[in-house]
């Protein structure tokens, strides 16, 4: 799946201008995000952490195909918060409906660290059976 959703007002958050690595938790998973290797996909905006993980077959549930029209793709940002742009109005319309919403919580899809600190991603237990399922 993928694309874009016509309703969305926000607009793409820029990509990265530094490499920078991101460790996915519980997994332990390190990627070293490189700018010039992105996108990988067409699931969520570009060098979004959900696009960044489904490159490097981290699976993480986005029901709607990375278009912020659920919030199957929520994570916790444990590290690295304040490198990712402010979520949007809209972002944050769909993360009321996320279970276990915390300070910290963004939709993989749509938050786009800026690569200036590496980031520590929790991938909620809702998704991990998905995730150990494809990596034992
Ligand atoms: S996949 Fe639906 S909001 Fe991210």
């Amino acid at each position: 799946m993928g694309g874009t959703n016509p309703y969305l007002k926000s607009t793409a958050p820029p990509r990265p201008t530094r490499s920078y690595k991101i460790t996915f938790l519980p997994l332990g998973r390190e990627v070293e995000v490189d700018p010039a290797e992105l996108p990988y996909s067409r699931d969520g905006f570009a060098g979004s952490i959900l696009e960044i993980a489904l490159g490097h077959d981290i699976d993480i549930d986005h029901a709607c195909g990375g278009v912020c029209a659920c919030s199957t793709c929520h994570v916790i940002v444990r590290e690295g918060l304040e490198s990712c742009p402010e979520a949007s109005d809209d972002e944050l319309d769909q993360l009321d409906n996320a279970p276990g919403l915390t300070p910290w919580s963004r939709l993989a899809c749509q938050a786009v660290p800026d690569g200036t600190r590496d980031v520590v991603i929790e991938i909620p237990d809702w998704n991990r059976n998905l995730v150990r399922e494809d990596h034992p």
